[in-house]
């Protein structure tokens, strides 16, 4: 089949590179810098290796573009780009509805339409085929489905082929197709009653995430007030064979879906009047995780951060990514900052970020580990400076969150 993928990224790119052993695939990307590189066989995608994406180059199967209008004779479009939220907080539908743009204009045949943006219910339904059809300069007989996208970067057990994928057409020939396009690459196919329950499920599956993170984030606090030590008492609850799921505290939650996703959730709940209460304090107790941990090291540190050379270490969301997207550092800066440290960060991982290179794994008199990446040895990271508050339970002989 001819593949038309919007959007190179996470998302984007995996795909790209799991279809693009039974298909021909084109990846469009507004962003020229990617494009060439994908085109060069450079991969900028943890989990998709430079090899293979060469291999897919060569073999002509894959080509990334600029160009729209490459994505004219396309027999399937997936959508997979991003979907962010606004200053307030609230679902920003403007790189879906220029994909819809994109697609609208430059389809010139009938295609099945995928969405695998995270998105609320309703949006394949509501709003992404209205807009396809009114960005259409002729009327085109389309179809759509859902697919949201379960990819974990940077992991290995899991991936396309052994990820059970939810999907729902909004017909039951558009649900054929999507589910034939799929089984040429995934092993487990789960088709729902509808768009809307595999849309919500896939919010669903991160607001849990998102809320029970929030609640062992709660935990340990109230556990460092009462002298327990919190990651014990899990490993405590931990041995109950059923009825239990462990999380771990952090500094917070980070990265393109925990963070943003829920918030889908409760603003379509708002919308059709209920009020997402429980969602929206579990996003809350998470966004303030940053500020409990600045506070706690002011504490240990004679009551100030005033002038105090503080070290973040470890700036991606989560560890051996690159990715910073929404990561708990920035608020964790901003806290100690306003504080009164001086802040810098190390991360040889992520190499640059805001504009700055990271900073070596030495001369501060505090440091605050956010992420731990394997490539930093904890030996290191005690031996940063005097004092170290770790937040990912992972380094020995530092003061743990
Ligand atoms: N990253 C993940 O782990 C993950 C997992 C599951 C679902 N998702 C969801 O998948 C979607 C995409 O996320 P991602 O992480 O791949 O984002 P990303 O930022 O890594 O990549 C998106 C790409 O889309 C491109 N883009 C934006 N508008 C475009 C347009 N109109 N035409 C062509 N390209 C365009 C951007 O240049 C970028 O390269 C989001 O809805 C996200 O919530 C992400």
């Amino acid at each position: 089949m001819r593949v038309a993928i919007i959007g190179q990224g996470y998302v984007g790119l995996t795909i790209a590179s799991f279809a693009s052993d039974e298909h021909d695939v084109v990846g469009f990307d507004l962003n020229p810098t990617i494009v060439s590189q994908l085109n060069a066989g450079v991969s900028h995608i943890e989990g998709v290796s430079s090899e293979l994406l060469k291999g897919a180059v060569d073999s002509g199967r894959y080509r990334a573009t600029t160009t729209a209008s490459d994505i004219a004779d396309a027999e399937i479009v997936i959508i997979a780009v991003p979907t962010p939220l606004d200053a307030d907080r609230k679902p920003d539908l403007n790189y879906i509805d220029s994909a819809c743009r994109v697609i609208g204009e430059n389809l010139k045949a009938a295609a099945l339409i995928i969405n695998e943006s995270t998105s609320f219910p309703g949006t394949i339904r509501n709003y992404i085929k209205p807009a396809i059809e009114k960005y259409s300069q002729s009327k085109l007989d389309h179809q759509y489905a859902i697919s949201p996208e379960r990819v974990d970067p940077g992991r290995s057990d899991f991936n396309q082929k052994n990820t059970p994928r939810l999907l729902a057409g909004l017909t039951p020939e558009a649900t054929a197709r999507t589910r034939q396009f799929y089984s040429t690459f995934c092993d487990n196919l789960v088709e729902v009653s509808s768009p809307e329950v595999a849309e919500a499920a896939k919010l669903f599956e991160n607001t849990f995430r998102q809320v029970n993170i929030a609640l062992v984030n709660e935990l340990a606090q109230i556990s460092h007030a009462l002298g327990i030590d919190v990651r014990e008492t899990l490993d405590a609850a931990g041995t109950k064979p059923y009825g239990f799921m462990k999380f771990a505290p952090s500094a917070g939650v980070g990265g393109h879906c925990i963070p943003v996703d829920p918030s889908y959730l409760a603003d379509v709940a708002e919308k059709a009047g209920v009020q997402a209460t429980f969602i929206k304090r579990a996003n809350e107790v998470n966004l303030e995780m940053p500020a409990y941990i600045a506070g706690r090291v002011a504490k240990d540190n004679g009551g100030t951060l005033k002038g105090k050379k503080v070290l973040v270490v470890g700036v991606a969301y989560k560890p051996n990514v690159a990715d910073t997207r929404e990561t708990p550092a920035e608020l964790l800066i901003d806290a100690l900052t306003q504080l009164g440290a001086d802040v810098s960060w190390s991360d040889p991982v992520v190499g640059v970020w805001r504009g700055q290179e990271s900073s070596p794994l030495s001369g501060a008199q505090i440091a605050v580990v956010v992420t731990k990446h394997d490539v930093v040895k904890s030996e290191d990271i005690v031996k940063c400076a005097p004092y170290v508050f770790d937040t990912t339970g992972k380094v020995k002989g530092a003061v743990q969150l």
